[in-house]
């Protein structure tokens, strides 16, 4: 067949923000993982809340006497805990997944925040696994009863991906913030990151860092970490936690289960983002909890914080060093701004209408301070149904700037759905695509999101950015998959979607040629209409009707939001129901609980099951 590319017409400029990607800590995407420090629970902070089974000492082994002490003596009121020893003791720190992982000949940077009433020595070695030593030791002399940071430096004598780390003390001692970095970290780095995934990232060439969540900053309580609020653990994502000396910092519950420790915060972020050339796009929560957490708060001070905590982000990433959240920045090394344009409240909001009120506060609050920020929307959990519509209605009626967008889906709703912005208004908000990904990681999954893609840059007036998601995932610590880079303790490889995602931001064009194709041009099978429940629908009793494939995937989900019911064939029986080449089969029977009808679905290379459930 034959493309016909028009050269002369004005067709819509693509940004090269147009792709990009989105950081979460999920999958142990941050500790553990990008980030690259290599002793886990470092500050003896890890609790109950953060995951069952969790304590003071996790990751660690003690031989001799440690307490994990939280009194006076501390070295920070947000770093509470701190090992008290007793005597000569050993301690042994088993990183994360096998263990550390450390390279022959390369140097590791070690430091410690240590006090000792009576003059002790600490004795610090990387081993195996069975404890024979990877190093020479570091000893460093303890003294003086106030906290003081002690450093060294180990060199690996071979490759190993199970290391240990051991501080041995010769007397009594108070030890905080222990904490082992590889030299060699991306771009060299004090606090930095693990280099062949920091690498794999910047390969990518983004356009744009989503960060710090998803989930993780819509969920748990709004308060932040201080005495006011009792110090609470499983808190939303709060900027104002991260930044400032990381043994000032506060760990936290991690949404996805388990403890992360703000290592990585938002200095970091913002850094990486200016070091691969992406602009920085915080998400703030917007109190109203989501990711079914579905609670708005109606504390009127702590909303106002928030919108403050906002203004004042704004500050801290671009104000000058001599402004109060300018010098915050300043003091940790970047005095020049970070350029920060744009900014997104809120995260798959489940309660529309206690969003909208909340995401209209922020944005005129940051509209008056600084009307030149892009201020990003959003619309709701996934892609269909009412809160959806109604988010995107509210939106296009007040004319946001953009309005964030998320759905995981199947390949073959990727091929059939390529026409999806074709039909958005031109005039409408802009659309953020901040969550998509095709529900494997297969190569025929990669290939649907690169064809999708094609629609999303036809669009490019209307779509203005898009970022696969998740990007990280640790094999050993998977909340959540597909993913787009994978990784161990110390090998990383990309997805076929982290091919096509690579191809697509190192190759973004100027700007949309209209084409023609003639000829013989391969369709996608078309699903005519949709899979509906025509009488039931209206009593808005059925949702989430499920097409599925024999090995589980899904081709076709609907929630009923849409009305696209009409034109159905259907099916009378409660249960699941085979359909093989238009032909129905009832397979198993159910009770009240669901309900099928079903309609000819012009693809027939797979035999499939319609189920309905009912929900109310
Ligand atoms: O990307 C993983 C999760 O998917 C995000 O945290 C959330 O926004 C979405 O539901």
């Amino acid at each position: 067949y034959t493309i016909t590319v028009n050269p002369d017409a004005t067709g819509a400029a693509i940004p090269k923000s147009m792709y990009g990607v989105f950081f979460e800590d999920i999958n142990y995407a941050a500790d553990g993982g990008l980030y690259a420090e290599l002793v886990r629970n470092r500050s003896f902070e890890f609790n109950t809340t953060d995951a069952s089974g969790y304590n003071g000492l996790t990751a660690w082994t003690v031989t001799g006497s440690a307490v994990v002490t939280n009194d006076d003596q501390r070295i920070n009121d947000r770093n509470r805990n701190y090992l008290s020893v007793t005597g000569a003791t050993g301690l042994t720190n088993a990183g994360y997944n096998t263990g550390l992982a450390v390279k022959k000949s390369d140097k590791y940077d070690f430091s410690v925040w240590a006090r000792a009433g009576a003059a002790t020595s600490l004795e610090v070695t990387l081993l195996t696994a069975t404890g024979t030593a990877l190093s020479a030791p570091l000893t460093l002399a303890v003294s003086g009863d106030t906290w003081k940071k002690y450093t060294g430096t180990l060199r690996a004598t071979a490759t190993s991906d199970v290391a240990r780390l051991s501080v041995k003390t010769s007397g009594s001692a108070k030890l905080d913030e222990v904490s082992l970095f590889p030299r060699d970290t991306y771009k060299g780095r004090a606090n930095g990151l693990r280099k062949d995934l920091a690498e794999k990232v910047e390969q990518l060439d983004p356009g744009f860092v989503r960060f710090p969540g998803g989930c993780l900053v819509n969920t748990g309580s709004m308060y932040s970490y201080d005495a006011a609020n009792n110090y609470p653990r499983a808190r939303s994502y709060q900027w104002k936690d991260t930044v400032g000396p990381v043994e000032t910092r506060a760990t936290n519950k991690n949404f996805w289960g388990y403890n992360q420790t703000y290592g990585l915060g938002y200095y970091e972020y913002f850094q990486f983002s200016e070091d691969i050339g992406a602009m920085p796009l915080p998400v703030v929560p917007a109190l109203v909890t989501g990711c079914g957490q579905n609670r708005a708060t109606v504390d009127e001070a702590l909303l106002q914080r928030h919108i403050q905590d906002a203004l004042d982000l704004i500050e801290y990433a671009n104000g000058p060093a001599t402004s109060t959240w300018g010098k915050v920045r300043a003091d940790a090394g970047h005095p020049k701004p970070f350029g920060l344009t744009t900014i997104a409240v809120g995260n798959e909001e489940n309660l529309p209408n206690e969003y909208w009120a909340n995401f209209l506060r922020f944005e005129s609050a940051i509209k008056a301070k600084y009307p030149d920020i892009v201020v990003v929307s959003n619309s709701g959990p996934d892609d269909q149904g009412s809160t959806f519509e109604n988010l995107w209605a509210k939106n296009r009626e007040h004319g946001s700037d953009m309005v964030d967008e998320h759905y995981y889906n199947s390949p073959a709703w990727f091929l059939q759905n390529n026409r999806r912005y074709d039909a958005y208004d031109r005039n409408g908000p802009k659309v953020f695509l901040g969550e998509y990904a095709s529900l494997d990681n297969k190569l025929y999954n990669s290939l649907a999101e690169a064809a999708y893609m094609t629609g999303l840059e036809r669009n490019a007036d209307v779509v203005k950015m898009a970022s696969y998601a998740p990007l990280l995932a640790n094999i050993d610590n998977v909340q959540w998959k597909p993913d787009m880079i994978w990784f161990d303790n110390d090998e990383s490889w990309g997805s076929t979607s982290y091919q096509v995602q690579k191809l697509f931001m190192n190759n973004v064009g100027d700007k949309v040629l209209p084409s023609v194709a003639t000829g013989a041009v391969a369709q996608p099978k078309p699903i005519t209409g949709a899979i509906g429940l025509s009488t039931w629908r209206t009593a808005a009793v059925y949702d989430d009707v499920k097409v599925t494939r024999p090995d589980g995937t899904v081709l076709y989900a609907d929630d009923f939001g849409d009305g696209d019911a009409a034109g159905w064939t259907s099916v009378t029986g409660r249960g699941n129901w085979a359909v093989t080449n238009g032909a129905y089969t009832q397979t198993t029977t159910d009770t009240e609980d669901t309900m099928v009808k079903a309609a000819t679905i012009n693809e027939t290379d797979y035999d499939y099951t319609l189920k309905a459930t009912k929900t109310a």
